[in-house]
This record gives C-alpha cells, structure tokens and sequence, in this order.
C-alpha cells in the first residue's frame, strides 16, 4: 500500500508548521551557490502545499526568513527577498485559483517595501479563499512575537483597558501574529537539526515533533505523508492518562 492510501483521513493534523532547512548544505553537495538550492526550495513549498491541500490540512505554516537570517551574507539576503518576490509574483493566480489564501506572520514592517507591497497585494487577491491557509513566517521570530504581545498587553493595561488578573492563555494568544490561526497539531524540520530556532515557541506547547534528515530541496509529496503517518502512530494525551482519552 502507498503511503497516502494508509493516511487515516479521520485525523489529518489540521495545522502543520514546517521549518525549511537545509538548502544550503544541498546546494553545496551539487557544487552551487547556496541561492540555488532556495530556489530549488520553492519546487518543494509547491509540492508540500498541494499535498497538504489534498489530504486536507487547513493550514500551513512555512519558516521562510527569520529575524536572525539578517546576519547572513548580504547577497544571500537580496538574493532570498527576490526569490519570494517573484515567487509570490509568480504563483499568486495560480495560488487563488486553487483556493490557497496567503497569510504572513512576522515584522513586515521590517521587509523590503517590494517585498511588502507583493505580499499585501497577493494576501489581499486570496483574501476570500478558504481550501487551505498557507502562512509565511517573514521577518519572523518567536521571541520578537512573545515580547510584541507582553508590550501591547502592558499598554492595554496601562491605559485601563485590561484588568492583569483578566491575562490568561487565550488572551495572550489573541495577541500573537498568529491569533487567527490554531495552534499546529506538527511541526516537521528537515536536515537533521535538532533545534526549534525560535519558531513558534507559544504555539507548540502541545505539538508533535518530526524531525527528518531529508534537506528542504528533497523534500516531496511522500515526506510530507511520512511525517502525517508519524503524527498519526502518536498518542495525543495533553497532560492526561491514555483511559481518559
Ligand atoms: C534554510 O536553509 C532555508 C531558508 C533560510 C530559506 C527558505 C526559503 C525558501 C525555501 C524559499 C521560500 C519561498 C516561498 C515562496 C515560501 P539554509 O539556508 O539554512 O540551509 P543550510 O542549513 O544547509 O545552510
């Protein structure tokens, strides 16, 4: 049997979250510049993303820039920041016309104004889909989030406008870039690393973890289904005991 036919249908995680690494390392095994494997990278975005939609993952959550990749070689940065734009530029029809809406997590304000204007104008053409929500973290990081929402909280309380015994989970989570979305039921990060690399950290108290030493560029359709099959062998408890399940 493939691997999608033994996919329960029934427990497909709803959110999955994807820190994209390795293109480097894989451009420099084919003797390229590292830029060549971000854009062999964006093969994978495109076949992660169908496969999500298809077995009917809601949303999907993709590590494109962090706030640390700043410090990278200055032609890496110009380099990574044309490539999202054309991509975005590229695939927005496409994108729309299978109902894909664009979401971006992160400090837009902190992006290159093309960047930021492709983006606006590509969240706003698929503002009305709904088949599958593809989230970019751009400029993003989870300890820039974290200390973004304790200060609009304190502002809020500040003003009078919030009673600080009223702070709890929820309201802290309606303050995150990703109020609007679930938390992720996966998180997959590929090329071997072990480390979370300040993604997402408030939204995955209670994720599952796969890790896999597939780089991004090599990243396909059945990887994705591996993780799902991964996440589906686990047993979800929340703190609880399996009979309370
Ligand atoms: C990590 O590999 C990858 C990135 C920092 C960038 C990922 C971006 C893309 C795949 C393009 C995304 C495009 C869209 C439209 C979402 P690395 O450079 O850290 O690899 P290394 O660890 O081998 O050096």
């Amino acid at each position: 049997m493939n691997l999608l036919d033994q996919i329960n249908r029934e427990n497909v995680p709803g959110h999955i979250a994807i820190i994209m690494d390795g293109n480097g390392r894989w451009a420099k095994k084919q003797g390229q510049e590292r830029l060549y494997g971000h854009s062999i990278g964006v093969e994978s975005v495109r076949e992660t993303l169908t496969a999500a939609k298809n077995i009917g993952v809601k949303y999907l959550t993709l590590y494109a820039f962090s706030t640390e990749n700043w410090n990278r070689p200055k032609a890496e940065i110009d380099g990574l920041m044309n490539l999202l734009v054309r991509t975005i530029s590229n695939e927005v029809d496409e994108l729309n016309s299978s109902g894909v809406r664009l979401h971006s997590i992160g400090d837009r304000d902190g992006l290159p104004q093309e960047c930021r204007e492709e983006l606006a104008s590509a969240m706003q053409r698929t503002s009305h889909n709904d088949s599958i929500h593809l989230i970019l973290a751009l400029n993003y990081s989870a300890r820039w989030e974290i200390t973004r929402a304790a200060r609009l909280i304190a502002e809020a309380a500040q003003q009078g406008e919030l009673d600080p015994a009223a702070i709890d989970d929820e309201l802290i989570s309606s303050r995150m870039s990703t109020a609007d979305f679930p938390d992720p039921e996966l998180l997959i990060r590929t090329s071997g690393e072990y480390r979370l690399s300040n993604f997402l950290l408030w939204q995955i108290a209670y994720t599952e973890l796969h890790f896999t030493s597939v780089l991004w560029p090599d990243f396909k359709e059945e990887d994705l289904y591996k993780a799902v099959l991964d996440y589906q062998s686990r047993e979800r408890r929340f703190g609880m005991v399996s009979e309370q399940l």
